[in-house]
């Protein structure tokens, strides 16, 4: 099976960001414009409140956004959530769902996650779904079952695949530093894929499996350099447009 899906580099703000850190954006386009990414498609997930006036600054560059999370509705009296059409509207291409901040701060479950990945295609998103294992997980053997059960239960049977993306995030190396070592990287994004292959019937070499957790300027190139990882999304390092275009970079 042969694959060449363009690669993604997405930026993941978390609760990080004010209208100071446009400037940040406003970097990023420049030098994404510029061709600093090279063949690689950037998107910036900010905070929703900067969703708005991230489009304004991205209008007319080649970066597009994403918010972090949606809800399954498209409106209704939900307190403090948002939509996927809400997103939309305030100029996101992309959503993340099922990050492991959400499954393990907010209780999501794969039901949930799934449901918001099917509303991020009703509202024409195109969903990045987070999966990945905890360090007890990883440690007891079970890294692989659990990340099948994950894709199981979290993707839609009904996503078409220009709107789905999967990010391999294990728990235990986001924010921490560490990461997993290029072979356990390497095996578990053949895994995904397969795992999709059956699902999407042979169609998986066009979707892009993402790794993240700990992509920083000094490991990009080898991490995204392993088979079948066709981008990366990046947390703290993509808070600094010096840092993230050094990991965009990478496909120059
Ligand atoms: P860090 O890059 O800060 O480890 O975060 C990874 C992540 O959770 C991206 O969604």
């Amino acid at each position: 099976m042969t694959h060449n899906p363009r690669p993604l580099v997405a930026g993941n703000w978390k609760m990080h960001g004010v209208r100071e850190s446009l400037g940040e954006v406003s970097e990023i386009c420049a030098a994404v414009a510029g061709g600093g990414a090279g063949e690689a498609e950037v998107v910036i997930c900010p905070p929703a409140t900067l969703l708005m006036a991230a489009a304004q600054i991205c209008a007319g560059t080649p970066v597009t956004l994403g918010g972090q999370y949606c809800h399954t509705q498209p409106s209704g009296p939900f307190t403090g959530d948002i939509s996927a059409e809400m997103l939309k509207d305030a100029g996101a291409s992309y959503v993340i769902v099922g990050h492991s901040e959400r499954r393990f701060g907010h209780n999501e479950s794969n039901a949930s996650v799934r449901e918001e990945a099917a509303a991020a295609f009703r509202a024409g998103l195109t969903a990045i779904v987070c999966v990945g294992e905890t360090r007890a997980e990883r440690e007891a053997g079970h890294a692989l079952s659990v990340v099948g059960s994950q894709l199981a239960g979290s993707v839609p049977k009904a996503l078409s695949l220009e709107s789905l993306v999967i990010a391999y995030e294990p728990v235990w190396a986001i924010g921490t530093g560490l990461t997993p070592t290029p072979q356990d990287i390497a095996e578990m994004h053949r895994f995904i894929r397969g795992r999709i292959n059956e699902q999407l019937l042979g169609q998986a070499d066009k979707i892009r499996i993402l790794y993240g957790g700990s992509v920083k300027p000094g490991n990009a190139e080898e991490v995204m350099g392993v088979e079948d990882v066709d981008g990366a999304l990046v947390g703290g390092a993509s808070l600094t447009a010096k840092d993230f275009m050094a990991i965009a970079g990478v496909y120059r």
